[in-house]
């Protein structure tokens, strides 16, 4: 049987007219490759639609316009009180998630989404999870922060049908993440297993009106390249539901990297300039319109528009654009 690399893919499916089929993937079909390059074309253009089926009603996305406010719209902040507890129930899935219109992956996931649910807390809060494996594999959880040991989820594996109780102080402030660490680690992350983790500072930050993006990518045939890009779960979700912001409002991303097999992925904003904080600590700014962060990388950026118009945002990397990984911010007064 003929291997389609994922380059190959892309050389062969321009001159495909636009049909999204529908098709349940399993892994190793070459079915989905074949599926997924008449989305590649409806994007490229090479539809009726032309340019504008990059934004609304006409792109191929999957779901209604709310359906991922819950990992794009983080829990409000709270400010510092020592000794608060903040707890978190997160349970592992297996569950099949539809990433694009037809396409199905056999994900493992937190609390059953791919990213799993964005965990918050105050910088001095006593973070509780109470971690239950309902998933057929070992799982764990490994929060980045500063932590004892014991807490890192690398060497308390929890085996399916039983739990565990992760519980440490949140710090340092900045945002940060959460994965599964069992092994095979790229194997258990590529599957879905990880999720934003925010830990406020003591001296909170500005208020803002805050998302978060977790930018990753889906590997649909098993031959370790990935088809699919997404921020948040969905490729071209924000294409066609973009995100809508006031002009005069400052706007903060919790932006971070949970890409498997691709060393790095990145963000392009359009037509305006942001500050990005690196790993959201320390004192240094960047003031840019591009970043790029390795595989576990993230930071804040901030924003206040300029101008109002559709504002596109994607990879850089203009094949994970083309592969889902491509948005717009609407910007009103
Ligand atoms: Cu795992
Ligand atoms: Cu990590």
């Amino acid at each position: 049987m003929a291997k389609f690399t994922r380059r190959r893919l892309l050389a062969t499916a321009a001159p495909l007219a636009a049909t999204p089929a529908l098709v349940k993937i399993a892994s190793g079909e070459a079915q989905a490759s074949e599926d997924h390059g008449r989305h590649l074309a409806t994007h490229e253009g090479h539809s009726a639609h032309g340019h504008a089926a990059m934004i609304g009603a006409d792109v191929p996305a999957v779901g209604g316009p709310n359906d991922l406010d819950a990992l794009l719209l983080p829990p409000k902040p709270l400010p510092y009180q020592p000794g608060r507890v903040r707890e978190y129930e997160l349970r592992a899935l297996d569950r099949e998630v539809e990433i694009a219109p037809g396409v199905f992956f056999p994900a493992w996931t937190y609390n059953g989404t791919v990213p799993g649910p964005v965990i918050r807390a105050t910088e001095g809060d006593v973070l509780r999870v109470h971690f239950t494996n309902a998933g057929s594999h070992p799982h764990t959880i490994h929060f980045h922060g500063i932590h004892p040991a014991n807490m890192d989820g690398v060497f308390e594996i929890v085996d399916p049908g039983t739990s565990f109780t992760y519980e440490f102080e949140a710090r340092p402030a900045g945002f940060h993440l959460y994965h599964c660490h069992a092994t095979p680690l790229k194997k258990h992350i590529h599957k879905g297993l990880y999720g934003a983790f925010i830990i406020d500072p003591k001296q909170p930050r500005p208020p803002a009106r805050e998302l978060v993006m977790v930018m990753n990518g889906y590997d649909t045939d098993g031959d370790g390249e990935n088809n699919f890009y997404t921020v948040n779960g969905r490729s071209f979700y924000y294409a066609r539901y973009p995100i809508r912001v006031r002009r005069s409002e400052l706007v903060r991303v919790y932006l971070a990297n949970l890409t498997e097999f691709d060393l790095v992925n990145s963000l392009h904003l359009h037509a305006d300039f942001f500050r990005y904080q690196p790993t959201g600590t320390g004192d240094h700014w960047e003031y840019t319109d591009t970043v790029v962060q390795c595989q576990g990388q993230r930071g804040v950026l901030e924003i206040q528009f300029a101008n109002t118009g559709r504002f596109m945002f994607h990879a850089h990397q203009s094949e994970f654009a083309e592969l889902g990984w491509m948005g717009f911010f609407e910007v009103v007064d």
